[in-house]
């Protein structure tokens, strides 16, 4: 049923979607390269912190953890079978997604795009393909029974929606600069 593989889907990448919000809300202070170019441009930018990185990976490894708190009650409520999450694969996930994001920024600044540049298609998917692997490479059999086929198209078909929307949000509040 297409709304339980979405409901699946989506619970399934909480942990991997929290991290980005966390950054922008406690990221600041230093920038992980240290402020270091390449060729003249930045090799992370000043967008890229040791403290939003860290807040982001403790924030979605928490919500990983509080959702295998609820998981019974939801799953009896909802009557659907969801997810619980392995600690590697809770840090994988949540680590994965602020790798991705970091990823997404060096290859930004490669290709010329300043900070808070957009690249369609990366900005909004660069986390998800992190997350999944890292959590294919530190939890392999767990990855393997919840990301099924239909689970990870729902995935890629759903967060670029809901990546746009919480970031139109978070834009309209001002706690962040650019809507993408
Ligand atoms: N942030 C952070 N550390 C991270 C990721 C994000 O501190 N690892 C914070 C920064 O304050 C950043 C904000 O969250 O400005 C928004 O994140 P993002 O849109 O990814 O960064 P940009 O500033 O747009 O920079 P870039 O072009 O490199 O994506
Ligand atoms: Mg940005």
């Amino acid at each position: 049923m297409l709304a339980e593989i979405v409901a699946v889907a989506l619970w399934t990448m909480l942990p991997a979607y929290i991290p980005n919000n966390a950054a922008v809300l406690f990221g600041g202070g230093p920038p992980i390269d240290g402020g270091r170019t390449y060729g003249g441009t930045r090799i992370l930018g000043d967008g890229k912190t040791w403290r939003g990185t860290a807040a982001g990976t403790l924030a979605g490894i928490a919500v990983a953890l509080g959702l295998n708190a609820v998981n019974g009650p939801v799953a009896a409520a909802t009557g659907i079978d969801l997810p619980t999450f392995p600690l590697l694969a809770a840090v994988a996930l949540a680590f994965g997604a602020m790798l991705g994001d970091i990823l997404a920024s060096l290859i930004k600044r490669r290709s010329g795009r300043a900070r808070g540049a957009s690249f369609p298609g990366l900005d909004q998917l660069d986390f998800v393909v992190a997350s999944l692997l890292l959590a294919f490479l530190l939890a392999p059999a767990w990855a393997s029974a919840v990301f099924t086929l239909p689970v990870i198209l729902a995935i890629v078909v759903v967060t670029p929606v809901l990546h746009l929307v919480t970031n139109g949000i978070a834009y309209l509040l001002g706690l962040k600069n650019e809507p993408y």
